[in-house]
């Protein structure tokens, strides 16, 4: 489902090898929670104000950077996968839009080589790996390279489960594709598995998020939260910001859907520190509720990814470019000028 045209699933799933689609449009074990994450967005409904002055709408966001919109590219890997420039072709559609871009720590392309394309902020995500003096590494890399936050993903110490299909290959990636932007942190000789020591570390707690703000500098966001509760415990933990999400449904199957979580999260973080959303968000009005409901900014997975697939990156561009006029026609339909004027009272 997509409201972007030329960009949408049916368009990607069109052009994409049928393993890599399965790669991207699947979640994990039954598909309950990436079935119900787009409609539970669709089930709020607006109060909207009206007789306000809305000749101008303005979306303009500050949040660790400044951005002209606050639709972002959520962190996926491989993006070489759906186009020959990979993360390249991603940068320059964020910086073109001026969206928040988190780069994920599986590119198929060196960070430095992505960053350079932005000529501007922008966020890095982090899986803390078996080895973590390679997380340690790349996340040096990326202050330097220009990150302006760490995503800290918490809801995967390990990969979700997917039932077998009895069809799906591996994904077309070459282990030098693969592993572009740990690479360098290798052992050449005497490891019997890379894979081993790049592997997510099941072992990681709070105290991950301590340990990242100290080896960067850098406020770390942390990613996967779906209950106050836990966003209390990274904020008290040292946490600089909390992103709802479940993942696009792909790690706990049956995980709450973030439209429905996002509430209880902000209620609970009293504003201590900027909250952010994914999951199922697919057009302007979708991202009105989010951020009506206290959400800084929300981000997109699959749609990016659709973008690239069927037109690199103009294909991107059109994706968030599209949400982005959705989301400004709507703040004005809402009576709201601003990001700062979108509040819990207009939906209901
Ligand atoms: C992801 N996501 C993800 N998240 C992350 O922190 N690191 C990663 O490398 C990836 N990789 C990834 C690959 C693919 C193919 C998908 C679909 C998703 C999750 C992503 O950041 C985000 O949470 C969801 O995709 C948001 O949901 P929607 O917009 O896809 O519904």
């Amino acid at each position: 489902m997509s409201l972007v045209e030329g960009s949408s699933e049916a368009a990607a799933r069109e052009v994409l090898d049928p393993d890599v689609w399965h790669y991207v449009s699947r979640g994990a074990g039954g598909n309950v929670s990436v079935g119900e994450a787009a409609g539970a967005w669709r089930t709020y409904r607006f109060r909207p104000r009206v007789l306000q002055d809305v000749r101008r709408v303005e979306t303009d966001l500050e949040l660790f950077g400044t951005w002209r919109t606050p639709i972002g590219i959520a962190p996926s890997a491989f993006h070489q996968l759906y186009t020959p420039a990979g993360e390249l072709a991603t940068a320059a559609a964020a910086f073109a839009c001026g969206a928040p871009m988190v780069l994920s720590s599986r590119t198929t392309t060196r960070l430095e080589d992505v960053a350079a394309v932005i000529q501007g902020p922008w966020w890095f995500q982090v899986y803390v790996m078996r080895d973590p003096s390679i997380t340690a590494a790349t996340v040096r890399r990326a202050r330097d390279a220009g990150a302006s936050a760490l995503v800290l993903t918490g809801d995967t110490p390990y990969v979700g489960y997917v039932p077998p299909t009895g069809t799906a290959r591996p994904l077309p990636l070459t282990d030098e594709l693969a592993l572009a932007n740990v690479a360098q942190h290798l052992p050449h000789e005497g490891v019997a598995d890379i894979w081993e020591l790049i592997d997510q570390d099941a072992g990681i707690t709070v105290d991950t998020i301590e340990w990242l703000a100290k080896e960067s500098g850098l406020p770390v966001i942390v990613k996967g939260i779906l209950r106050g509760d836990e966003a209390i415990r990274c904020v008290e933990a040292g946490a600089g910001g909390i992103w709802v999400s479940n993942h696009g449904g792909r790690q706990l199957d049956g995980a709450l859907p973030t439209a429905r979580a996002l509430p209880e999260v902000v209620a609970a973080v009293e504003g201590q520190v900027p909250v952010v959303v994914d999951g199922g968000i697919r057009s302007g009005t979708d991202a009105l509720a989010a951020l009506s409901l206290g959400a800084s900014a929300v981000f997109l997975g699959r749609p990016v990814i659709w973008g690239l697939a069927t037109d690199g990156q103009a294909g991107a561009e059109r994706v968030v470019d599209e949400v982005t006029a959705q989301l400004r026609h709507a703040m004005g339909l809402a009576g709201a000028t601003s990001l700062a004027q979108l509040d819990p009272s207009l939906v209901a």
